[in-house]
């Protein structure tokens, strides 16, 4: 399978953060590490322990009810998700076909498929369907397309809802801690657009968090 949809190199580490190891992964069970420990070992990408671990965190924090993950993979994070917030209902999309169908086993085989709502195909085309009122958005898709997103994410979020964007930092190109290499130049301009939009946006309050990869929280008012 081709994951180069932005930039995927599982070869590599993600940027270390200073808080990565101090931060200990305790709201995903067996079934999640199972299904992680599958994805890294065929270098689908799925979210790290810490990463995992605060986004949970987070849903928790709003009380989220009704999430949507732009982004399923194989479904770790959605699972990680539902068993964090027991009274949570996931709307998750993923356009690549194969993941779709692995993920949709998986949250049948832990049991959450009647809290499930997955939906194969582009997010942009799916999330002009959908009807909006998330508390909880987790933004896990092609990071290219996080800022063409925005609107229609921020019309998707309820009112004191939670935006969270994975992967903003970008093993520190974004920040320019790191020269990005040339061909991922594009993909640092628009992470860093989408940053500067969130970041400048009066109805959002923003904070970048060193978290895994770099999570952008933004809450929106
Ligand atoms: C980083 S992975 C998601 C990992 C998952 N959230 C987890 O932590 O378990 C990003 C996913 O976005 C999917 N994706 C890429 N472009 C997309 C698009 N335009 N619409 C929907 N999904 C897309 C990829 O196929 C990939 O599975």
């Amino acid at each position: 399978m081709d994951f180069n949809y932005a930039h995927n190199d599982t070869s590599r580490p993600e940027r270390p953060s200073r808080t990565g190891c101090v931060n200990k992964l305790t709201v995903a069970g067996e079934a999640v590490q199972n299904i992680r420990r599958s994805a890294f070992a065929r270098s689908i990408p799925v979210s790290s322990d810490e990463t995992l671990q605060f986004i949970c965190m987070q849903a928790a924090a709003v009380g989220a009810k009704n999430i949507l993950e732009v982004g399923t993979a194989v479904g770790a994070s959605g699972i990680a998700l539902l068993q964090t917030c027991p009274s949570a209902r996931l709307t998750t999309i993923e356009k690549n076909e194969e993941l779709f169908g692995e993920a949709v086993q998986n949250f049948q085989s832990a049991g959450l498929s009647s809290r499930v709502t997955a939906l194969c195909g582009d997010a942009a085309e799916v999330m002009s369907t959908l009807g909006g009122g998330y508390d909880f958005i987790f933004l896990d898709g092609p990071k290219v397309q996080y800022v063409k997103w925005l609107p229609r994410l921020k019309e998707l979020l309820a009112r004191g809802g939670l935006l969270a964007a994975d992967d903003v930092l970008l093993y520190g190109w974004v920040n320019g801690e790191e020269q990005p290499p040339k061909k991922r130049r594009m993909l640092v301009e628009h992470v860093r657009e989408y940053l500067n939009a969130v970041t400048s946006d009066d109805g959002l309050i923003t904070y970048i968090a060193d978290v895994g990869d770099g999570i952008a929280l933004s809450v929106k008012k």
